[in-house]
């Protein structure tokens, strides 16, 4: 054998190496959602849709249908569209404040989705057993490690940690601190799923070592071939980067907005305004607090909207993650996923010292 002809095969071998690691590493996640690489397509509403939902479950992952602010009649067309894209599982990802989420949940059970993730704060009373009662798995954010033992405690089969460098609304946490604090001591568990600021294999390697079962993207995803998004808000996010992802900020103390992660531009004036204009609404008493908060969501739902769909990328929000600076082009979403996992190979054959 040449040298050269040693060191390819070498080089086969090792690559064996890091992707059988990676896939051990994977497999409590795979088993539990069925698929190839337990790399969740994070739900974003208006742009995870039946075409970068089923081309991310077509790819090996998992796709997560977003059903923002749909209403039930909608969902059902959307799961049922997705289905005939592929006949890999996917998931379904409601917001817990949506006024119809029981008749959500049915319509997830006609579907027989297989997991449902429920965003936006703790499940409602009687939301836990009824998606589970149904037959789906349920996973849920925990941006705390308090709230994730609750969650594991009133049942759900698991969690996704996702910390501030994520797109979308956001929590006051890093994800590098949330991991350090909720994957020791809850990992054996429950399986977790990590998220925010993931724009590289090597950071999915370094995770599942340190006991997450899998990953969950959004921002990497945008870019996408497959992804409906316009073309000028995938412009948005070729030309930016990390540091143009910014938070929103609250005016008002008397009304607690959660913060969203977007790149800069004026849409930041218009939420301000948004933001005084629902402050003086409750201090009119026009509006309870819940009611203020359902304003807010759906000025965001709005805003997205017309820089997703519309393509107006300054007055409307551009929700990104800081990963945002490693999206340097348009992509298949097969091609990402290529890409990510033989980062995450290489970089677990390295530490393994085969490379
Ligand atoms: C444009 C955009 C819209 C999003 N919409 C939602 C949503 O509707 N529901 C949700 O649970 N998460 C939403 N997210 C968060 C993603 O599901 C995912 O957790 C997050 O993007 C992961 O962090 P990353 O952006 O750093 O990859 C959104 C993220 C982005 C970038």
């Amino acid at each position: 054998m040449t040298s050269e002809v040693a060191l390819e095969a070498e080089a086969v071998k090792s690559d064996g190496v890091g992707l059988d690691r990676l896939k051990r590493l994977m497999r409590r996640g795979t088993d539990f959602l069925g698929c190839e690489y337990s790399v969740l397509g994070g739900a974003m509403s208006w742009i995870s849709e039946r075409n970068l939902v089923s081309a991310i479950s077509n790819a090996g992952g998992f796709g997560v249908i977003a059903c923002g602010a749909m209403m039930p009649d909608m969902l059902d067309a959307e799961i049922a569209e997705t289905r005939k894209r592929t006949d890999r599982p996917f998931g379904v990802n409601l917001i817990t404040m949506h006024p119809a989420l029981s008749e959500l949940i049915d319509i997830c059970a006609k579907h027989e989705v297989s997991h449902v993730v429920l965003a936006g704060g703790l499940p409602p009373a009687g939301a836990i057993e009824r998606i589970k009662g149904r037959g789906a798995k349920l996973i849920c954010f925990a941006p705390a490690l308090a709230l994730a033992k609750k969650l594991v405690r009133s049942g759900v089969d698991a969690l996704v940690i996702e910390g501030m460098e994520a797109g979308g609304h956001i929590g006051p946490v890093s994800t590098s601190v949330l991991a350090q604090e909720i994957l020791p001591p809850l990992s054996a568990d429950v399986p977790i799923f990590v998220a925010g600021g993931i724009g590289h294999g090597g950071l999915i390697a370094g995770y599942l070592e340190m006991g997450a079962v899998g990953v969950q993207l959004g921002t990497r995803f945008v870019c996408a071939h497959e992804c409906i998004a316009h073309p000028d808000f995938k412009k948005a996010f070729i030309r930016a980067s990390a540091r143009d992802a910014v938070t929103s900020v609250q005016i008002d103390p008397r009304l607690p907005v959660i913060p969203v992660r977007a790149l800069k531009n004026r849409e930041m004036e218009s939420f301000a305004r948004k933001q005084r204009e629902v402050a003086e609404l409750l201090d009119r008493g026009e509006v309870e607090m819940a009611e203020a908060q359902l304003q807010i969501e759906q000025y965001w739902a709005g805003a997205l909207r017309r820089a997703v769909i519309d393509g107006d990328v300054e007055t409307g929000s551009v929700m990104a993650g800081q990963s945002v600076g490693m999206v340097k082009q348009e992509q298949t979403v097969a091609e990402i996923m290529g890409q990510l996992v033989d980062e995450a190979a290489h970089a677990l054959e390295r530490r393994s010292g085969h490379a």
